[in-house]
Order: structure tokens, then C-alpha cells, then sequence
């Protein structure tokens, strides 16, 4: 964190922190038993005080590389099928990211109170914060959440694919693969531990099912027009009888599908800031672990999985 920030009390909350080099050289500062990126510390902690949440509210929430990018350009087309045609959309010419903004990464960066009245309704935000540290006018009010989770084997390498990538300290050297998975495996990474951030969404799901959706990247990879219709129904923008006739679901999905968006001029060239919108469509694949971890890593985390997640059914 820069020096002439050190002036509040969310510096002096900072400095208290335990931190950790992250395996891409970046800096994780650990608040309430998660692993933060400390450039998000402030945004985070000036969301949590200062965000007031609208019954209309959509929040799309992730671990990173868990199919953020998808779910966003999904959720954004549900919602404004009736503003645009399939062939106007802003999505054809806008990255997913920077039609539905991160609380951490967007809204409070940089600015501790923004002011987001004027948002016509629904507004929709993103976030990677675990349940535990979302505002608390987020669990208080009647707005939704939708999280989307994914195999932890796919994440690790996504992720690890994508800072390397966007390789922002330009003096640091990414840790190699085994010293990365170690980390990994003590929950030290973006966001992190995996497994809590994960059953956070997951016992909110079970105990509130009209608060939280839980999917997984999996499931949306082998029946899209299931979990578009699920989405919309879950977010109250259910697909009419008449609209599922026309083929909308069909429409959006592939619309939104992965070779789709890949190939739009904007996430071929454009960038986010400091990403490379490129760089949130890699493979798109289930199961591209197996190219780079060896069976033992794949069997450590499905041990530690189910030593986390046992009893829980998040997992089968
Ligand atoms: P891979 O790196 O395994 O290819 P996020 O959006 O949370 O950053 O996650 C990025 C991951 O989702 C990347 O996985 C990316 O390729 C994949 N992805 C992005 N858009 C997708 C889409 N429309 N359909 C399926 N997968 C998508």
C-alpha cells in the first residue's frame, strides 16, 4: 500500500494485517481468514462500510478464474433482453468486466464513497470477496447473489495462467509451479482459503436458497440452456413460455459462449486498465489441470477437499 495513504483508520487496520507474497510476486494481506490482494484492502474495507445495497441488487460472486467473465456477460444479457437485440447488445462491443463493474477492483477503487444512486435499477455488481466480508447491507437486504464456483485444480491453473500473464511487478519473478501449489494448498492465493471461500456461498445457499444461487462452471459448461433458464429464474427475470419458443435461450447462450466472445474484436485488442481482456478467455475447457499437475498434486486436493468439505454436499 502506497505510504500517503497511511493517513486513516483503514491504514492502521492494514498494518495490523499478516501478509504473504502471492506466488506472482503481488502482496496478500490476511483479513478475517482470507487471503486479500492488498491493492483491494481499502476498497474492500470502504465497501463493507459504506455500500448500501438495493432489494433489486444483483451481486455476481466468484473466486477468480471460476467463469466470472461468463457468468457477467449471461446475467447482463438476462437482464437486458428487452433493451437490446441479440445483434446490438453492448457486449459485442464492451468486455463483460466493463459492463458489470467489481466492488473491489472498480466501484470503491480509488474512491471510498462513491456515490451509486443514480444507478437505474437492477444495478449489477461483481465481487471475489467470501460471503463473510460482504457488506452487511448486502446479507440484510433482499438482493440476490449468484455465486459461480469451479474444480480448484481449474482455478489454481487459470489463475496461475492469468497473473502470469498480466504480469504487473515488473521486478518480481512468479514462483514455479510446486512452490505455487504449495501455497495454493495452505489457502494462501487471491481471495483464498478455496475451500472457505467456497462454503461460505455454499451455507448461505443452503440456509437462504432466494439469497444465494450456488453454480459451478461445470455445470453451466454441460447444459448452458439449464442454467440459463435457472439464472433467470433465480435473479427474477424468468424467460417466458413465448421467449424460450423464439430460441432466446438458445440465442443468449451462444451469444455469451466462449468461442463467441473470444473472437469479438474488443476481448481480442482491448484492455481493462492493466488486463488484457484477452486474457480472461484462455481454453475454456474442464480438466486442463492434467496438463500441467501431476496425479499426487490431484490427490492432495481432492484429500483436502474432502477433509474441508465433508457432510457439507457441496461436494459429491
Ligand atoms: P481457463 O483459463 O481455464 O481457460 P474468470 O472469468 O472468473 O476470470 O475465469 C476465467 C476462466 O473462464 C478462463 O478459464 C476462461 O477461459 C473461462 N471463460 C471465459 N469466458 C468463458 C465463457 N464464455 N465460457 C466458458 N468459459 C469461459
Amino acid at each position: 500500500m502506497e505510504k500517503t495513504e497511511v493517513d486513516d483508520d483503514i491504514n492502521e487496520l492494514f498494518e495490523t494485517l499478516p501478509q504473504e507474497r502471492n506466488w506472482d510476486g503481488r502482496w496478500l494481506c490476511q483479513y478475517k481468514g482470507f487471503w486479500c490482494p492488498v491493492r483491494c484492502f481499502r476498497p474492500i474495507v470502504s465497501s463493507e462500510r459504506h455500500f448500501d445495497a438495493r432489494d433489486t441488487d444483483i451481486l455476481l460472486a466468484s473466486m477468480p478464474k471460476s467463469g466470472t467473465t461468463w457468468l457477467k456477460a449471461l446475467v447482463f444479457s438476462i437482464i437486458n433482453r428487452n433493451n437490446y437485440s441479440i445483434d446490438q447488445t453492448p457486449l459485442l462491443t464492451s468486455n463483460p468486466h466493463a459492463l458489470v463493474p467489481f466492488l473491489e477492483f472498480n466501484v470503491y477503487w480509488g474512491n471510498d464513497n462513491p456515490d451509486l444512486d443514480t444507478i437505474p435499477n437492477p444495478r449489477i455488481f461483481s465481487t471475489h470477496m467470501p460471503y463473510e466480508l460482504l457488506p452487511n447491507t448486502i446479507l440484510e437486504s433482499k438482493c440476490r447473489a449468484v455465486y459461480i464456483c469451479r474444480n480448484p485444480l481449474d482455478q489454481f491453473i487459470s489463475h496461475r495462467h492469468f497473473l502470469i500473464e498480466n504480469k504487473i511487478e515488473k521486478d518480481a519473478e512468479p514462483l514455479d509451479i510446486d512452490e505455487a501449489f504449495e501455497m495454493f494448498c495452505k489457502g494462501i492465493h487471491p481471495f483464498g482459503p478455496f475451500w472457505d471461500h467456497m462454503m461460505g456461498y455454499w451455507h448461505s445457499s443452503l440456509n437462504n436458497s432466494r439469497k444465494v444461487l450456488f453454480l459451478k462452471y461445470e455445470d453451466l459448461k454441460e447444459d448452458i440452456v439449464f442454467s440459463v433458464k435457472k439464472i433467470a429464474e433465480f435473479i427474477g427475470f424468468h424467460l417466458s413460455e413465448e421467449e424460450e419458443k423464439q430460441g432466446l435461450i438458445e440465442q443468449i447462450s451462444r451469444l455469451c459462449s466462449f468461442e463467441n466472445l473470444k473472437n469479438l474484436e474488443v476481448n481480442k485488442l482491448g484492455k481493462n486498465r492493466v488486463i488484457q481482456n484477452s486474457s480472461y478467455f484462455r481454453k475454456g475447457e474442464v480438466g486442463d489441470w492434467t496438463n500441467y499437475l501431476s496425479p499426487s498434486m490431484a490427490e492432495r486436493i481432492e484429500e483436502l477437499m474432502q477433509m474441508k468439505l465433508r457432510g457439507s454436499g457441496a461436494i459429491s
